[in-house]
């Protein structure tokens, strides 16, 4: 299939399921800088948090993919884990489609807040986030989740939370 061709195939959005563990696994891997997760971590995205996870579909092929979940002890906040646009689906707004999608779902009938973490350097993941914001006409606040030195041993780069919301 050539670049045309895929421009013209709708991308399909739908809740991930077992089958797709596998397919997220590679996505993820080709996402730089995401880091991988074992398969069966992904597997278990694509099955418990599969009402709120999603995964686009161009023509038989996962070419996004977002992980999220509403936290234990916060049912109104959906944490969204990862998010993953493959090379060739980016720059057409999937990202931010994937984001409304699962919003829309009915797991999201309480969720006022979304919370993620983005490092201080993936511009366009806060690019993405920004702009889901300005979307809902919600305010964005972040600050520090997880301290590169505190949290990661100085093996990873520092996570800000960021969190939108009130949402109207
Ligand atoms: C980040 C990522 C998911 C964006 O996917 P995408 O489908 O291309 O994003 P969208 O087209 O929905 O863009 C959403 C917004 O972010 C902006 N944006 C996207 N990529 C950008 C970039 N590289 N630099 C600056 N802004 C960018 C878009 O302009 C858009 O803003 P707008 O709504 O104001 O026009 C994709 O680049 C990716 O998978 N990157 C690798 C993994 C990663 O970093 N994931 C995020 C961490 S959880």
């Amino acid at each position: 299939m050539n670049l045309a061709q895929a421009e013209a195939a709708p991308i399909n959005l739908r809740a991930p399921a077992a089958e797709d563990g596998a397919a997220v696994y590679e996505l993820i891997a080709q996402c730089p800088p995401l880091d991988t997760n074992s398969m069966y971590c992904n597997l278990l995205q694509c099955t418990h948090f599969s009402a709120t996870s999603v995964a686009a579909e161009l023509n038989d092929e996962i070419v996004g993919f977002i992980s999220g979940y509403i936290q234990p002890d916060q049912p109104d906040t959906l944490f969204i884990w990862q998010v993953a646009v493959g090379e060739k689906a980016r720059g057409q707004g999937l990202a931010g489609r994937m984001l409304r999608d699962i919003l829309a779902r009915t797991a999201c009938d309480e969720v006022k807040f979304i919370e993620t973490t983005i490092t201080p350097d993936n511009r366009a993941s806060w690019a993405l986030f920004e702009s889901l914001a300005k979307k809902l006409d919600a305010e964005l606040n972040h600050s520090v989740m997880f301290d590169r030195q505190q949290h990661f041993a100085g093996q990873h780069e520092t996570e800000m939370l960021v969190r939108i919301g009130p949402i109207k």
